[in-house]
């Protein structure tokens, strides 16, 4: 059997490609320390698929834990790795506990592929290392631009971490997949994101914005050198980036002989100004967003959005959601978490 072990797996990202790893028909073994996510979600994997997932409550900066889940379970053949902090802000203030969450856990994992002999891994990387690209749309070849917070560059040293490590013993291989900006989710409400308090990111501010929970979305800046103003993102649904997930697991273990590490831009090709995206889900969801343009937030780039092409053609993947129907699952979320506090 093929087990797939995902570290962060009851998180965002991480509940949605559970979902669709196990509609591939894999079994799946979720590794999360519950600091950004609950066990709720298990039973919402569960409504989707029919199956809940084997977890097991460890912190991946545990080692004896981690390895004992590899003892658990002896069939894993991959591993996804979701699980880090990744709040921008909140990197700055406590930037000690981002290197080593981030990147104790890559150590961790590293070590006990060696040590365990399972060679493959798919790493959650972001676009946030091309910093501000200077050719948009951006490619994967791209130059890495030094990081703007110490989430960044926790992303920049994990791939180096793991291009070294990877160089060193021709047993593991990577795909690394930089992602662009996620948003929605499932199409059930089951699952979705669930941030933490006041949200950092666009859509649940935009979200919890319409319907009453926050007064007025701060749009920051709206003198960027864009057509509108407002800065300019690639946002792609969940789902979307999930699908890749399960074709990045199907292209390690397909190819015994693939060495090295990839790297893959997880994005739609297009972008869309902060003002255009609260415009689509204004006249999708039916309801006005209270807003106000604010100054510029710090560490923001002005506009980013990918060149999916290579990811496209190496994986035969393709992002093709409209921004109307990844706005529509958004706004579903949140009025289904809106349904279950009354
Ligand atoms: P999330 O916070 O919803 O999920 C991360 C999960 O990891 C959570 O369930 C958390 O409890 C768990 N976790 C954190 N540290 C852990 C540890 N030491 N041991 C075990 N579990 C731990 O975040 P997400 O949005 O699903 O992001 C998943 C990955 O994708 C992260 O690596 C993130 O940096 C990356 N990423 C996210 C975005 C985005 O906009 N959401 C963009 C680019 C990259
Ligand atoms: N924005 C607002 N108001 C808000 C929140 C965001 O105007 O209340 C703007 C931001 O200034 C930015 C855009 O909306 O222009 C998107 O902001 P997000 O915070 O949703 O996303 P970012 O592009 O800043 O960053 C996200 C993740 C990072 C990840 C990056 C690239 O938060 O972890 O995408 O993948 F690194």
């Amino acid at each position: 059997m093929n087990r797939i072990l995902v570290t962060g797996g009851t998180g965002y990202i991480g509940s949605h490609t559970v979902v669709e790893l196990q509609n591939s028909g894999y079994e799946v073994v979720i590794v999360d320390n519950l600091s950004n996510s609950s066990t709720d979600v298990l039973d919402g994997i569960a409504s989707i698929t029919g199956k809940k997932p084997a977890f097991e409550k460890v912190d991946c900066r545990d080692k004896q834990a981690l390895a004992d889940v590899f003892k658990k379970y002896p069939d894993v053949k991959a591993i996804i790795h979701f699980a880090a902090s990744k709040a921008v802000g909140e990197s700055v203030e406590k930037p000690l506990l981002y290197y080593g969450n981030n990147l104790g856990s890559v150590l961790n994992i590293l070590e006990l592929m060696g040590e365990q002999n399972v060679g493959n891994l798919v790493f959650s990387s972001s676009c946030t290392v091309y910093g501000q690209p200077d050719i948009l749309p951006v490619t994967e070849d791209a130059p890495v631009k030094p990081a703007t917070s110490p989430y960044g560059n926790t992303k920049q040293i994990a791939e180096e971490i793991i291009r070294d490590a990877v160089y060193a013993d021709n047993r593991l291989k990577c795909i690394a997949l930089r992602y662009f900006n996620p948003v929605g989710a499932h199409p059930s409400a089951a699952i979705g994101e669930l941030p933490n308090g006041v949200p950092n990111n666009l859509i649940p501010f935009v979200t919890q914005t319409a319907i009453g929970i926050r007064e007025c979305l701060r749009v920051f800046g709206d003198d960027y050198d864009t057509p509108d103003g407002s800065a300019i993102r690639d946002y792609i649904w969940v789902v979307d980036l999930a699908k890749a997930h399960v074709i990045a697991v199907e292209r390690l273990l397909g190819n015994k002989n693939r060495k090295g590490v990839e790297f893959f831009n997880l994005g739609t090709g297009k972008g869309l100004s902060v003002l255009e995206i609260l415009n689509v889900f204004e006249k999708t969801a039916g309801v006005k967003v209270n807003r106000k343009i604010v100054a510029r937030r710090e560490g923001d780039v002005e506009k980013v959005w990918a060149d999916p092409a290579f990811a496209n053609k190496e994986l035969g993947w393709k992002a093709e959601t409209s921004t109307e129907e990844m706005l529509a699952t958004a706004w579903a979320w949140e009025k289904a978490l809106a349904a279950k506090r009354k």
